[in-house]
């Protein structure tokens, strides 16, 4: 059964306020999309983590023959299912799951999908562990992550704070190359890495990797 967490109650009270922010680089979110796609066909069943409102799974949707997309979040999986259903979407799901609980059986999917999650994530290794159970042999994880050692040292010391004030939710910092090793570890090899941000110094490396 799915437990009620912090993190779920962080993000389900900010759940209708993230659906209606604009996303901060459209141009570098617009690149993502793009060379997502390129490893997707509608031959293919995805999953994503961590979908907040289902914006990116309703995205991909007409290009893989089924997506189920998941969040910690109830509020946010409620708004996604609105989306869909606003858009007329048939091949996107959605559901209340974590990658450490995910309740499908091993080797369910080709793709899994993870945008904006890794660093809000304290149990990182049994996350990375139930994104690779889940897919195939050789199946992708297809990953863009926040490296907070990367970013400008006020945002960090400002995140104990906005936490202090129940504004952030449980961050933790690592740069790419940890990010890198953590995920290989979980037994990935790394096939592309790239920065897609059109704003400046990007600190978030897209990363697609598949399970060995
Ligand atoms: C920053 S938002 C990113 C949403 C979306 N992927 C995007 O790129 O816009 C992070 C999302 O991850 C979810 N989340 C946080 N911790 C999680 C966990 N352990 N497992 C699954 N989802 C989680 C939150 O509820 C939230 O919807």
């Amino acid at each position: 059964m799915f437990r009620m967490t912090n993190d779920a109650r962080f993000w389900n009270r900010v759940a209708r306020k993230y659906a209606a922010d604009p996303i901060s680089d459209e141009a570098g979110y617009e690149r993502t999309l793009a060379r997502t796609r390129d490893f997707l066909d509608g031959g293919k069943t995805a999953v994503e983590f961590g979908c907040g409102t289902g914006t990116t799974a309703l995205k991909l949707a007409p290009f893989v023959k089924r997506i189920v997309a998941t969040d910690i979040s109830g509020e946010m999986i409620a708004i996604a299912r609105e989306k869909a259903a606003a858009q007329g979407c048939a091949n996107a799901e959605f559901a209340v799951a974590t990658p450490d609980a995910a309740p499908w059986p091993d080797g369910t999917f080709d793709v899994a999908l993870g945008f904006n999650l890794l660093h809000l994530v304290a149990a990182r290794e049994a996350t990375l562990g139930g994104v690779h159970r889940v897919l195939k042999p050789g199946g992708l994880f297809i990953s863009k992550t926040p490296c907070l050692k990367e970013m400008n040292p006020v945002v960090r010391l400002a995140i104990p704070l906005m936490q202090l004030a129940g504004k952030a939710p449980y961050v933790s910092a690592f740069d790419a190359a940890e990010l890198e090793r953590m995920t290989e570890v979980a037994g990935f090899e790394i096939i592309e890495r790239a920065r897609h941000g059109t704003k400046g110094k990007d600190a978030r490396p897209f990363l697609v990797a598949r399970k060995v």
